[in-house]
């Protein structure tokens, strides 16, 4: 579905990004993770033309969706005018974009004006004039950062559905761990505009942190990782025996995010 070879971007004299080689398949979620000005939004940008690259960036479709952090729109008109002029239709008429506000619980927002809405029901709204058109390669950068757990996961169960139901190739630029645990097939790892890792999260745990790992005080950076089932026991034992707070993952993002970007 989208395929880059020897990509580079440069602004200025500074190199932003490298990506040598990337094979994103039909109907995979990547979730992108990297620190601020590592190249992710360079990234996307790159696979929308947005940007001056050097290299191959191939899209399979046309049919491309996009979604920032904020979105504008004018404020002399309701939502459901706002909606009904972008996408020109109207939503009695239209069973496509009926269904879409339901699904997105939108209904009784659509009275309202776009600036008193919350950061989780702008987003929605927008999600709903974007998946209006059922992009077949959609992007999403940072479109949870700023809202508050509670909307972030609400958006996340929708899109979870939504992915399922119709087999969208999504790029999801996130800097929360959790997200892509729910959502992502893979973990695209950025890092000083490098790609630090590519792979199914699983492989990647298994590959930088071992079998599982005991997570200490309910922090990332604290871990004891083990590599063989036989050693699990002994470690949780002593950690019992200390009386420290601790949980066991198989699969922590984090903590494979943290491994892998600062070499732990
Ligand atoms: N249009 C631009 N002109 C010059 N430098 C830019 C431009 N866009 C981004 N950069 C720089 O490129 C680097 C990567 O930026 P970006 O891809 O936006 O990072 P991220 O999305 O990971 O935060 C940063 O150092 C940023 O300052
Ligand atoms: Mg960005």
């Amino acid at each position: 579905m989208l395929e880059i070879k020897n990509l580079s971007v440069t602004y200025g004299s500074k190199v932003a990004l490298t990506v040598p080689n990337l094979n994103i398949n039909k109907g995979e979620i990547i979730g992108v993770m990297g620190e601020s000005g590592s190249g992710k939004s360079t990234l996307v940008n790159s696979c929308l033309g947005l940007v001056r690259f050097k290299g191959q960036v191939t899209l399979e479709t046309d049919n491309v969706g996009v979604l920032m952090q904020e979105q504008h729109y004018v404020d002399t008109m309701t939502n459901q005018k706002i909606i009904e002029g972008l996408l020109n239709t109207r939503i009695k008429r239209d069973d496509k974009l009926a269904e879409l506000i339901n699904f997105f619980d939108f209904g009784s927002q659509l009275s309202l004006h776009f600036k008193n809405l919350s950061g989780g029901q702008k987003q929605r709204m927008s999600l709903i004039m974007v998946l209006y058109q059922e992009p077949e390669l959609l992007f999403l950068d940072e479109m949870t950062t700023g809202l508050d757990f509670e909307s972030r996961q609400a958006l996340i169960n929708h899109l979870k559905v939504y992915f399922k139901q119709h087999q969208t190739t999504v790029i999801m630029v996130t800097h929360y761990a959790q997200e892509i645990e729910q959502l992502a097939d893979k973990l695209l790892i950025i890092h000083d505009g490098q790609v630090m890792a590519f792979d199914k999260p699983k492989n990647l745990f298994n590959q930088y942190i071992g079998y599982s790992a005991f997570i200490v005080g309910n922090n990332a950076g604290n871990s004891i990782s083990i590599h063989q089932p036989e050693e699990e026991y002994s470690v949780a034992r002593q950690l019992i025996d200390n009386g420290d707070d601790f949980r066991r993952t198989q699969g922590d993002i984090e903590l494979v995010y943290t491994a892998i970007t600062k070499g732990q």
